[in-house]
Protein backbone atom coordinates (compact mmCIF):
# COMPACT_ATOMS: atom_id res chain seq x y z
CA UNK A 1 0.00 0.00 0.00
CA UNK A 2 1.07 3.78 -0.27
CA UNK A 3 0.56 5.67 2.88
CA UNK A 4 -2.25 3.57 4.96
CA UNK A 5 -4.26 4.04 7.80
CA UNK A 6 -5.08 1.34 10.57
CA UNK A 7 -8.29 0.49 9.64
CA UNK A 8 -7.24 0.47 4.99
CA UNK A 9 -4.48 -1.90 6.73
CA UNK A 10 -6.75 -4.32 8.08
CA UNK A 11 -9.06 -4.05 5.82
CA UNK A 12 -6.78 -4.94 2.99
CA UNK A 13 -5.47 -8.11 5.07
CA UNK A 14 -8.86 -9.54 6.06
CA UNK A 15 -8.54 -8.67 9.34
CA UNK A 16 -10.43 -6.45 11.78
CA UNK A 17 -8.64 -2.86 13.04
CA UNK A 18 -8.67 -4.11 16.59
CA UNK A 19 -6.56 -6.88 15.49
CA UNK A 20 -4.23 -4.66 14.25
CA UNK A 21 -4.95 -2.26 17.04
CA UNK A 22 -3.57 -4.85 19.38
CA UNK A 23 -0.80 -6.12 17.76
CA UNK A 24 0.76 -2.71 18.21
CA UNK A 25 -0.34 -2.35 21.48
CA UNK A 26 1.31 -5.36 22.16
CA UNK A 27 4.53 -3.89 21.03
CA UNK A 28 3.74 -0.68 23.23
CA UNK A 29 2.31 1.71 20.27
CA UNK A 30 -0.65 3.18 20.74
CA UNK A 31 -2.88 3.80 17.47
CA UNK A 32 -6.48 4.47 16.71
CA UNK A 33 -7.96 3.02 13.51
CA UNK A 34 -7.77 6.07 11.53
CA UNK A 35 -3.63 6.92 12.22
CA UNK A 36 -1.54 6.48 9.18
CA UNK A 37 0.91 3.60 9.97
CA UNK A 38 4.29 4.45 10.00
CA UNK A 39 6.92 1.94 7.48
CA UNK A 40 8.43 0.13 10.48
CA UNK A 41 4.72 -0.68 11.97
CA UNK A 42 3.65 -1.75 8.56
CA UNK A 43 6.66 -3.98 8.49
CA UNK A 44 6.08 -5.17 12.35
CA UNK A 45 2.28 -6.24 11.16
CA UNK A 46 3.52 -8.10 7.95
CA UNK A 47 5.85 -10.48 10.08
CA UNK A 48 2.79 -10.80 12.28
CA UNK A 49 0.62 -11.46 10.21
CA UNK A 50 2.53 -13.10 7.37
CA UNK A 51 1.97 -11.01 4.69
CA UNK A 52 4.42 -9.42 2.46
CA UNK A 53 3.98 -5.34 2.93
CA UNK A 54 5.73 -3.01 0.44
CA UNK A 55 5.74 0.84 1.30
CA UNK A 56 5.99 3.30 -1.53
CA UNK A 57 6.03 6.76 -1.62
CA UNK A 58 2.68 8.39 -1.83
CA UNK A 59 3.92 12.13 -3.30
CA UNK A 60 6.77 10.33 -5.10
CA UNK A 61 4.31 7.84 -6.44
CA UNK A 62 2.21 10.82 -7.98
CA UNK A 63 4.90 13.10 -9.33
CA UNK A 64 6.96 10.35 -11.35
CA UNK A 65 4.71 6.86 -11.79
CA UNK A 66 2.19 9.31 -13.18
CA UNK A 67 3.97 11.47 -15.28
CA UNK A 68 7.31 9.58 -16.10
CA UNK A 69 6.54 6.02 -17.20
CA UNK A 70 9.47 4.81 -18.91
CA UNK A 71 7.92 4.40 -21.97
CA UNK A 72 7.29 8.15 -22.14
CA UNK A 73 10.39 8.52 -21.96
CA UNK A 74 11.61 9.16 -25.29
CA UNK A 75 15.48 8.99 -25.70
CA UNK A 76 14.94 9.71 -29.59
CA UNK A 77 14.61 13.24 -28.28
CA UNK A 78 17.56 13.36 -25.81
CA UNK A 79 19.96 15.93 -26.18
CA UNK A 80 22.94 16.84 -24.08
CA UNK A 81 21.91 19.02 -20.98
CA UNK A 82 24.59 21.28 -19.20
CA UNK A 83 25.72 20.04 -15.58
CA UNK A 84 23.92 21.05 -12.32
CA UNK A 85 26.70 22.17 -9.87
CA UNK A 86 25.81 22.02 -6.46
CA UNK A 87 28.33 23.95 -3.81
CA UNK A 88 28.88 22.65 -0.62
CA UNK A 89 30.79 23.06 2.51
CA UNK A 90 31.50 23.92 5.98
CA UNK A 91 30.27 27.32 7.21
CA UNK A 92 31.98 30.68 6.37
CA UNK A 93 33.96 28.91 3.69
CA UNK A 94 33.44 31.32 0.65
CA UNK A 95 30.26 29.12 -0.86
CA UNK A 96 28.66 32.15 -1.48
CA UNK A 97 31.60 34.34 -2.14
CA UNK A 98 32.84 31.97 -5.11
CA UNK A 99 29.35 31.89 -6.30
CA UNK A 100 29.24 35.12 -6.69
CA UNK A 101 32.47 35.89 -8.50
CA UNK A 102 31.69 33.02 -10.84
CA UNK A 103 28.89 34.24 -11.93
CA UNK A 104 30.36 38.12 -12.12
CA UNK A 105 33.60 36.71 -13.64
CA UNK A 106 31.16 34.43 -16.42
CA UNK A 107 27.97 36.21 -16.91
CA UNK A 108 27.84 38.66 -20.54
CA UNK A 109 29.69 41.61 -19.61
CA UNK A 110 26.88 43.98 -20.47
CA UNK A 111 24.84 42.19 -17.85
CA UNK A 112 28.06 41.89 -14.88
CA UNK A 113 27.42 45.46 -14.56
CA UNK A 114 23.76 44.82 -13.00
CA UNK A 115 24.56 42.11 -11.29
CA UNK A 116 25.01 43.21 -7.28
CA UNK A 117 21.93 41.06 -5.60
CA UNK A 118 23.11 37.02 -4.99
CA UNK A 119 21.29 34.84 -5.68
CA UNK A 120 20.49 31.16 -5.56
CA UNK A 121 21.19 29.44 -8.43
CA UNK A 122 22.38 30.60 -12.38
CA UNK A 123 24.02 29.59 -15.32
CA UNK A 124 27.36 30.55 -16.99
CA UNK A 125 28.82 30.11 -20.11
CA UNK A 126 32.45 28.68 -19.90
CA UNK A 127 33.71 28.49 -23.59
CA UNK A 128 30.49 27.64 -25.63
CA UNK A 129 29.44 25.13 -22.69
CA UNK A 130 26.75 25.83 -19.69
CA UNK A 131 27.37 24.97 -16.16
CA UNK A 132 24.11 25.46 -13.42
CA UNK A 133 25.30 26.11 -10.61
CA UNK A 134 23.24 26.18 -7.08
CA UNK A 135 24.20 27.37 -3.59
CA UNK A 136 23.63 24.64 -1.10
CA UNK A 137 19.81 25.15 -0.83
CA UNK A 138 19.99 24.56 2.93
CA UNK A 139 20.51 21.28 4.38
CA UNK A 140 16.82 21.41 4.51
CA UNK A 141 16.14 21.20 1.40
CA UNK A 142 18.76 19.05 0.40
CA UNK A 143 17.76 15.96 2.56
CA UNK A 144 14.54 16.86 0.98
CA UNK A 145 15.29 16.15 -2.50
CA UNK A 146 17.89 13.22 -1.10
CA UNK A 147 14.68 11.26 0.93
CA UNK A 148 12.63 11.38 -2.41
CA UNK A 149 15.74 10.47 -4.79
CA UNK A 150 14.98 13.92 -6.55
CA UNK A 151 18.37 15.38 -6.04
CA UNK A 152 19.28 17.65 -8.97
CA UNK A 153 22.98 17.68 -8.56
CA UNK A 154 25.16 16.00 -11.26
CA UNK A 155 28.35 17.27 -10.10
CA UNK A 156 29.30 18.63 -6.24
CA UNK A 157 31.87 20.62 -4.94
CA UNK A 158 33.09 20.80 -2.06
CA UNK A 159 34.88 23.99 -0.40
CA UNK A 160 37.47 23.84 1.94
CA UNK A 161 39.15 26.81 2.82
CA UNK A 162 42.80 27.19 3.01
CA UNK A 163 43.71 28.29 5.87
CA UNK A 164 40.40 26.58 8.31
CA UNK A 165 41.00 22.97 6.64
CA UNK A 166 38.37 20.39 7.18
CA UNK A 167 36.01 20.92 9.98
CA UNK A 168 33.12 19.31 11.18
CA UNK A 169 30.25 20.64 8.40
CA UNK A 170 33.24 19.42 5.89
CA UNK A 171 33.26 16.30 7.25
CA UNK A 172 29.27 16.07 6.69
CA UNK A 173 29.19 17.29 3.45
CA UNK A 174 32.44 14.36 2.68
CA UNK A 175 29.97 11.77 3.47
CA UNK A 176 26.55 13.48 1.54
CA UNK A 177 28.65 13.98 -1.10
CA UNK A 178 29.87 9.98 -1.29
CA UNK A 179 26.36 8.95 -0.86
CA UNK A 180 25.06 10.90 -3.25
CA UNK A 181 27.48 8.52 -6.22
CA UNK A 182 28.16 12.23 -8.34
CA UNK A 183 31.41 13.23 -9.45
CA UNK A 184 32.90 15.68 -6.31
CA UNK A 185 36.01 18.18 -6.97
CA UNK A 186 37.22 19.59 -3.85
CA UNK A 187 37.94 23.69 -4.49
CA UNK A 188 40.53 25.03 -1.88
CA UNK A 189 39.42 28.23 -1.18
CA UNK A 190 40.76 31.40 0.17
CA UNK A 191 44.16 30.63 -1.45
CA UNK A 192 44.83 34.83 -1.87
CA UNK A 193 45.49 34.16 1.89
CA UNK A 194 49.05 34.23 3.30
CA UNK A 195 48.05 31.45 5.94
CA UNK A 196 46.50 29.25 3.17
CA UNK A 197 47.91 25.83 2.84
CA UNK A 198 47.01 22.90 0.20
CA UNK A 199 48.64 20.79 1.27
CA UNK A 200 47.60 20.52 4.75
CA UNK A 201 44.07 20.41 3.13
CA UNK A 202 44.96 17.59 0.95
CA UNK A 203 46.57 15.26 4.04
CA UNK A 204 43.26 15.98 5.76
CA UNK A 205 40.98 15.00 3.17
CA UNK A 206 43.26 12.03 2.53
CA UNK A 207 42.63 10.62 5.77
CA UNK A 208 38.95 11.09 4.98
CA UNK A 209 39.12 8.46 1.96
CA UNK A 210 39.33 11.71 -0.64
CA UNK A 211 42.54 11.32 -1.97
CA UNK A 212 44.12 13.52 -4.41
CA UNK A 213 44.89 12.47 -7.88
CA UNK A 214 48.65 13.54 -7.49
CA UNK A 215 48.64 11.67 -4.57
CA UNK A 216 47.42 8.76 -6.34
CA UNK A 217 43.83 9.02 -5.51
CA UNK A 218 40.86 9.98 -7.92
CA UNK A 219 39.83 13.46 -6.52
CA UNK A 220 40.60 16.60 -8.05
CA UNK A 221 41.51 19.39 -5.60
CA UNK A 222 41.76 22.96 -7.58
CA UNK A 223 43.02 25.99 -5.46
CA UNK A 224 41.09 29.10 -5.90
CA UNK A 225 40.09 32.23 -4.27
CA UNK A 226 36.64 34.01 -4.50
CA UNK A 227 38.65 37.64 -4.02
CA UNK A 228 40.89 37.75 -6.69
CA UNK A 229 39.28 35.10 -9.36
CA UNK A 230 42.19 32.44 -9.26
CA UNK A 231 42.00 29.36 -10.28
CA UNK A 232 38.45 29.53 -11.51
CA UNK A 233 38.88 29.08 -14.89
CA UNK A 234 40.38 25.83 -13.90
CA UNK A 235 37.81 24.82 -11.76
CA UNK A 236 35.03 25.08 -14.96
CA UNK A 237 37.04 23.17 -17.42
CA UNK A 238 37.69 20.29 -14.70
CA UNK A 239 33.33 20.58 -14.00
CA UNK A 240 33.33 20.15 -18.06
CA UNK A 241 35.54 17.09 -17.69
CA UNK A 242 33.79 15.20 -15.21
CA UNK A 243 30.12 16.27 -16.46
CA UNK A 244 31.10 14.85 -20.21
CA UNK A 245 31.69 11.39 -18.46
CA UNK A 246 28.52 11.55 -17.30
CA UNK A 247 27.11 11.52 -20.48
CA UNK A 248 23.72 13.91 -19.41
CA UNK A 249 21.23 13.98 -21.56
CA UNK A 250 17.50 14.67 -21.07
CA UNK A 251 14.31 15.50 -23.52
CA UNK A 252 13.22 18.89 -24.75
CA UNK A 253 10.56 18.48 -25.38
CA UNK A 254 8.95 16.43 -22.61
CA UNK A 255 6.10 17.68 -20.31
CA UNK A 256 8.48 19.74 -17.83
CA UNK A 257 9.81 18.48 -14.68
CA UNK A 258 12.06 19.95 -12.00
CA UNK A 259 12.81 21.00 -8.71
CA UNK A 260 11.84 24.06 -6.58
CA UNK A 261 15.75 24.87 -4.77
CA UNK A 262 14.16 28.00 -3.04
CA UNK A 263 10.93 29.82 -2.22
CA UNK A 264 8.97 32.58 -0.61
CA UNK A 265 6.15 34.95 -0.29
CA UNK A 266 7.10 38.68 -2.06
CA UNK A 267 4.29 41.22 -1.27
CA UNK A 268 2.42 42.02 -4.19
CA UNK A 269 3.45 38.81 -6.50
CA UNK A 270 2.22 36.30 -4.15
CA UNK A 271 4.50 33.06 -4.13
CA UNK A 272 7.58 32.87 -5.74
CA UNK A 273 9.51 29.23 -6.68
CA UNK A 274 13.15 29.07 -8.04
CA UNK A 275 12.18 26.40 -10.01
CA UNK A 276 15.81 24.37 -11.98
CA UNK A 277 13.99 22.31 -15.47
CA UNK A 278 15.30 18.93 -15.28
CA UNK A 279 13.34 17.74 -17.85
CA UNK A 280 11.69 19.00 -21.03
CA UNK A 281 10.90 22.64 -20.89
CA UNK A 282 8.82 25.04 -18.55
CA UNK A 283 7.15 27.43 -20.20
CA UNK A 284 4.55 30.46 -19.18
CA UNK A 285 0.74 28.94 -19.49
CA UNK A 286 1.81 25.36 -17.93
CA UNK A 287 -0.50 23.95 -15.14
CA UNK A 288 2.14 22.62 -12.72
CA UNK A 289 1.90 21.22 -9.76
CA UNK A 290 5.17 21.35 -6.60
CA UNK A 291 3.82 19.16 -4.48
CA UNK A 292 0.46 20.24 -2.58
CA UNK A 293 0.67 23.81 -4.65
CA UNK A 294 -0.35 24.32 -7.99
CA UNK A 295 -0.84 27.07 -10.14
CA UNK A 296 -0.82 28.39 -13.93
CA UNK A 297 2.54 29.58 -14.61
CA UNK A 298 1.69 33.22 -14.95
CA UNK A 299 5.56 34.79 -15.54
CA UNK A 300 9.12 33.87 -15.46
CA UNK A 301 12.28 35.20 -14.74
CA UNK A 302 15.29 33.90 -15.68
CA UNK A 303 18.47 34.08 -13.72
CA UNK A 304 18.90 37.79 -14.66
CA UNK A 305 16.04 38.65 -13.41
CA UNK A 306 14.78 39.58 -17.36
CA UNK A 307 11.15 38.43 -17.84
CA UNK A 308 11.25 35.18 -20.14
CA UNK A 309 8.63 32.70 -22.10
CA UNK A 310 10.57 29.58 -20.36
CA UNK A 311 13.14 27.64 -19.48
CA UNK A 312 15.05 25.17 -20.80
CA UNK A 313 17.43 21.95 -19.78
CA UNK A 314 19.19 22.63 -16.39
CA UNK A 315 18.08 26.52 -16.32
CA UNK A 316 16.66 28.45 -13.66
CA UNK A 317 14.42 31.10 -12.94
CA UNK A 318 11.73 32.78 -10.28
CA UNK A 319 8.81 31.08 -11.47
CA UNK A 320 5.13 32.98 -10.77
CA UNK A 321 1.55 31.53 -10.26
CA UNK A 322 1.34 29.05 -7.82
CA UNK A 323 -1.59 29.20 -5.13
CA UNK A 324 0.99 28.71 -1.98
CA UNK A 325 4.50 28.98 -1.03
CA UNK A 326 6.38 25.22 -2.46
CA UNK A 327 8.79 24.09 0.28
CA UNK A 328 12.26 23.99 -1.02
CA UNK A 329 12.85 20.36 -2.59
CA UNK A 330 9.71 20.07 -3.98
CA UNK A 331 9.28 18.56 -7.21
CA UNK A 332 7.78 20.21 -10.13
CA UNK A 333 5.83 18.64 -12.89
CA UNK A 334 3.49 20.11 -15.20
CA UNK A 335 0.24 18.40 -16.15
CA UNK A 336 -1.82 18.44 -19.00
CA UNK A 337 -4.88 20.70 -18.10
CA UNK A 338 -5.51 22.96 -14.73
CA UNK A 339 -7.81 20.34 -13.67
CA UNK A 340 -5.67 17.91 -13.48
CA UNK A 341 -2.77 19.87 -11.42
CA UNK A 342 -5.38 21.56 -8.88
CA UNK A 343 -6.74 17.60 -8.46
CA UNK A 344 -3.29 16.33 -7.76
CA UNK A 345 -2.57 19.09 -5.62
CA UNK A 346 -5.24 19.42 -3.36
CA UNK A 347 -5.38 15.23 -2.72
CA UNK A 348 -2.13 15.70 -1.69
CA UNK A 349 -2.63 18.74 0.33
CA UNK A 350 -5.74 16.69 2.00
CA UNK A 351 -3.62 13.83 2.42
CA UNK A 352 -0.75 15.65 4.16
CA UNK A 353 -3.33 17.73 6.57
CA UNK A 354 -4.69 14.39 7.54
CA UNK A 355 -0.76 13.00 8.23
CA UNK A 356 -0.56 15.68 10.57
CA UNK A 357 -3.87 15.38 12.59
CA UNK A 358 -3.03 11.88 13.26
CA UNK A 359 0.25 12.67 14.02
CA UNK A 360 -0.96 14.84 17.13
CA UNK A 361 -4.20 12.66 18.34
CA UNK A 362 -0.90 10.11 18.47
CA UNK A 363 0.84 12.55 20.61
CA UNK A 364 -1.66 13.67 22.91
CA UNK A 365 -2.27 9.38 23.29
CA UNK A 366 1.03 8.70 24.21
CA UNK A 367 1.45 12.27 26.58
CA UNK A 368 -2.18 10.56 27.78
CA UNK A 369 -0.24 6.91 28.67
CA UNK A 370 2.19 8.60 30.19
CA UNK A 371 0.06 9.86 33.09
CA UNK A 372 -2.20 6.76 33.59
P1 LIG B 1 27.75 30.43 4.82
O1 LIG B 1 26.79 30.58 3.69
O2 LIG B 1 27.43 31.28 5.99
O3 LIG B 1 27.99 29.00 5.20
O4 LIG B 1 29.18 30.98 4.34
P2 LIG B 1 29.85 30.81 2.93
O5 LIG B 1 30.54 29.51 2.85
O6 LIG B 1 28.89 31.13 1.87
O7 LIG B 1 31.00 31.90 3.03
P3 LIG B 1 30.98 33.38 2.46
O8 LIG B 1 31.05 33.39 0.99
O9 LIG B 1 29.87 34.11 3.10
O10 LIG B 1 32.38 33.90 2.99
C1 LIG B 1 32.73 33.93 4.36
C2 LIG B 1 33.82 34.96 4.59
O11 LIG B 1 35.02 34.55 3.96
C3 LIG B 1 33.51 36.33 4.04
O12 LIG B 1 33.96 37.29 4.94
C4 LIG B 1 34.29 36.38 2.73
O13 LIG B 1 34.66 37.68 2.37
C5 LIG B 1 35.50 35.55 3.08
N1 LIG B 1 36.06 34.90 1.88
C6 LIG B 1 35.38 34.11 1.02
N2 LIG B 1 36.18 33.71 0.03
C7 LIG B 1 37.40 34.24 0.26
C8 LIG B 1 38.65 34.18 -0.43
O14 LIG B 1 38.82 33.56 -1.47
N3 LIG B 1 39.68 34.86 0.13
C9 LIG B 1 39.56 35.56 1.29
N4 LIG B 1 40.62 36.18 1.73
N5 LIG B 1 38.40 35.65 1.95
C10 LIG B 1 37.31 35.00 1.45
MG1 LIG C 1 26.72 31.31 1.95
Amino acid sequence: PEECRVYEFAEACGKSASDVISVLFGLGMLVTKNDFLKQDELEILGEEFGIEVTVKDALEDVNYVDDYHEEDIDDSNFVTRPPVVTIMGHVDHGKTSLLDKIRSAKVAKGEAGGITQHISAYTVDQNGQKITFVDTPGHAAFSEMRSRGTEITDVIIIVVAGDDGVKPQTEEVISHAKASGCPIIVAVNKMDKESANMDMVKAQMAEREMTPVDWGGDVEFIGVSAHTGMGIDDLLENILLQSEVLELKADPSAKAKGAVVESLLEKGRGPVATIIVQNGTLKVGDNIVCDTTYGRVKAITNDQGKPVKQLGLSETGNVLGLNEVPVSGAVMVAQDSDKEAREIATTRAEHARAKELSKSTKVSLEEMSGLI
